[in-house]
């Protein structure tokens, strides 16, 4: 049921504050705030590399969690589209851990690659969001999400539900390994614990993004970029754009520009800039320039001190609350969601039901 909403994407993306924080307390431990992932007979310690294996947006959460398996666990990640994943002969190392990452848990393509890499004895693990599925079935390590039935083909909260397990993770792999101190671990925890609550936040940008579909709606074409693990969110952003309102949207690591899309730019092509403040923030303010410098619009979607430093000149901005870069890419999917619903809303467009696209794709 819809109940207030007008479609169940928007309905599914305002789930996103209960269904994440329901996520994460089957992952967290709220008493001591540790890490508690479910029971298995398989020692994480051992795992020296991690082979992540998804579809469309899932595999965009993969591409995130290899940011953070490498950043916090140091665990070498390998990660590919499932459909190219069996056919390149992929070398699996002996007791390796390889990942699958699908809503479904029914996607043909995702399923192919697990049972390829069962068979090479590797242990696998799966983070799905049916229980009843047939990679729940089949996984070695069962990671649920709780997100709760997604209807809208569009994925949204099974994606936020999606990072926030990965995130978990990574971290206690991080712990494992011992390359995180019980009190590294409890900070890492009090973050996010506080994800729901910036979801909230990010949530409170709806009426403001919606008055910026009229922006995006005319352009053929729209790039999105961004740095580091919110790369994997302009790409994110791009697909949502593409499969609800049919505008073309390219998602581009930002530094990537000057290396041929920025050939693209021009005043009919807005530019979606993901960019936290932080570390990697004066790079994509110079990317940015590169952009206005070629007469641009952009849309920059940063905190209040990104916005301050860099809004001036912008199209339009959207104000994110000031978090932790851990949990950046799950707050940032937020607006990236908002705007593609905004403007396919805008469009007229069937945003629950795509042209072209099934929810699951159980054909290779
Ligand atoms: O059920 P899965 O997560 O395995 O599905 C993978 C993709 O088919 C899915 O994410 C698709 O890209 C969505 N339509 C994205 O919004």
């Amino acid at each position: 049921e819809k109940g207030n909403y007008r479609h169940f994407m928007q309905k599914e993306i305002f789930e996103q504050p209960t269904v994440v924080a329901q996520t994460l307390q089957s992952y967290l431990r709220q008493a001591d705030n540790s890490i508690a992932l479910p029971q298995f007979d398989f020692d994480l310690s051992r795992v020296r590399r991690v082979t992540i294996v998804a579809c469309g947006t899932s595999y965009y959460a993969a591409m995130v969690a290899k940011y953070w398996f490498e950043q916090f666990a140091r665990i070498p990640v390998d990660l590919d589209v499932a459909s190219e994943f069996r056919y390149r002969e992929p070398v699996l190392e002996d007791g390796g851990l390889a990942l699958f990452i699908s809503q479904s848990g029914e996607t043909a393509d995702t399923l192919a690659a697990l049972r390829h890499c069962k068979e090479q004895g590797q242990t696998i693990g799966v983070v799905v969001n049916v229980p009843t599925s047939t990679m729940a079935r089949e996984a070695d390590l069962l990671l649920p999400t709780h997100a709760g039935p997604e209807i809208g083909v569009a994925s949204t909260k099974a994606f936020t539900c999606q990072l926030a397990v990965l995130s978990a993770l990574a971290a206690h792999m991080a712990v494992l390994k011992g390359l995180m101190s019980p009190e590294e671990e409890q900070r890492v925890v009090e973050h996010l614990l506080e994800v729901p609550a910036c979801l909230n936040s990010a949530l409170d940008r709806d009426e403001e993004i919606a008055g910026m579909a009229h922006l995006i709606a005319p352009a053929r074409d729209v790039l999105y970029l961004g740095r580091g693990p919110d790369f994997p969110l302009a790409m994110e952003g791009a697909l949502k754009l593409k499969e609800i309102s049919y505008i073309h949207a390219e998602g581009y690591a930002s530094g990537e520009m000057k290396h041929g899309p920025i050939a693209l730019i021009d005043e009919h092509v807005p530019v979606v800039v993901l960019a936290p403040s932080g570390p990697l923030f004066e790079k994509t303010v110079s990317n940015m320039e590169e952009v206005r410098a070629r007469g641009g619009k952009i849309v920059l979607i940063s905190d209040r001190e990104g916005i301050a430093e860099a809004g001036e000149g912008c199209m339009a901005t959207i104000e994110m609350p000031r978090v932790h870069p851990l949990i950046a890419p799950i707050v940032y999917a937020i607006p990236v969601q908002l705007l593609a619903y905004h403007t396919a809303c805008l469009k007229g467009t069937d945003v629950d039901q795509p042209r072209n696209l099934a929810k699951s794709v159980t054909v290779e």
